[in-house]
């Protein structure tokens, strides 16, 4: 596996696949690497002959008082589990080689789709989501490109913003990696102890309440969101910060499930903030 620290690298190896019409996917992620990431790379490896993954804890989508310098970085541990699903490149450039002196461009994506939810806690994440993005879109020259639907709300604002700029990548959402006992793997779970991690297992448990009460005909988004709630509340770690549904992938405020919804909460377990959705399907 090639590792690519820098712009004119990543450039150089891209144009070379290009050159020899191979396919290329992309995989962006923050390092930290876990099933879920492996999972997002066997898609990838399926769909293009040449997959790039990067790992980059991007200092732009993270808040003042959020993890970014206690985020796990774990380069060599990162590399051993790309190789053993064969990446061909991984791409690992310093937050200088990113955004250097005088860097200012960013990209911005306006609207209801970034003030809701994690943008609404997050204000600035996905500016920077959506700035990184571009440029690694562009300097890997992939044709596709992957992402987890843990984050759909980030998969909806990417998708916007390539279509609205004309950037020639298809985005694809992988369904979400689970362990057994139905946690959504995540790098942040790094951050639980023992206890927390069993008390994060509340997350899934109630948006599995959610999705059974909607399979029995419950379709009235308020009473769903609070079925959520509910079970949330009898967990004394757990402190929500959001359980929302919206249409999705618009993200437009609905009454009824009567086209696509993602059911989304954000809670925080002790000081860790954790996501988990569930897409509820018309
Ligand atoms: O989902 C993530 O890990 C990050 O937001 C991404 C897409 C790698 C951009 O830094």
């Amino acid at each position: 596996m090639k590792i690519l620290t820098t712009i004119e690298a990543i450039q150089n190896y891209a144009t070379s696949c290009k050159t020899q019409g191979k396919t290329i996917a992309l995989v962006p992620t923050m390092g930290a690497l876990h099933e879920g990431h492996l999972t997002l790379m066997r898609a990838a490896r399926k769909k293009c002959d040449i997959v790039i993954a990067s790992v980059f804890v991007n200092p732009t989508q993270f808040g003042p008082n959020e993890d970014y310098d206690a985020y796990p970085r774990q380069f060599e541990a990162d590399c051993e589990k790309l190789e053993s699903v064969a990446v061909d490149a991984v791409f690992h450039p310093e937050p200088t080689e990113m955004y250097p002196e005088g860097y200012c461009t960013y990209v911005n994506v306006e609207g209801d789709i970034t003030h809701k939810l994690c943008g609404a806690q997050r204000p600035g994440h996905f500016r920077g989501v959506a700035t990184v993005v571009t440029k690694l879109i562009n300097l890997s020259r992939a044709d596709e490109a992957f992402f987890g639907q843990k984050d759909a709300q980030q998969v909806t604002v990417i998708r916007r913003f390539v279509e609205d700029l004309n950037i020639n990548v298809h985005i694809n959402m992988v369904p979400i990696a689970r362990e057994e006992n139905g946690l959504a793997r995540s790098s942040r779970n790094s951050y639980l102890s023992t206890e927390e991690k069993n008390a994060a297992l509340v997350l899934s448990r109630s948006l599995k309440q959610a999705k059974a009460a909607f399979s029995q005909g419950e379709t009235e988004v308020t009473a769903l969101e609070n079925i959520v709630r509910q079970e949330l509340g009898k967990e004394p770690l757990a402190h929500i910060d959001y359980v929302k549904a919206y249409a999705y992938p618009s993200l437009k405020p609905l009454k009824q499930v009567n086209e696509d919804t993602l059911l989304a909460i954000a809670v925080k377990i002790g000081k860790t903030r954790l996501i988990d959705n569930v897409i509820l399907s018309a």
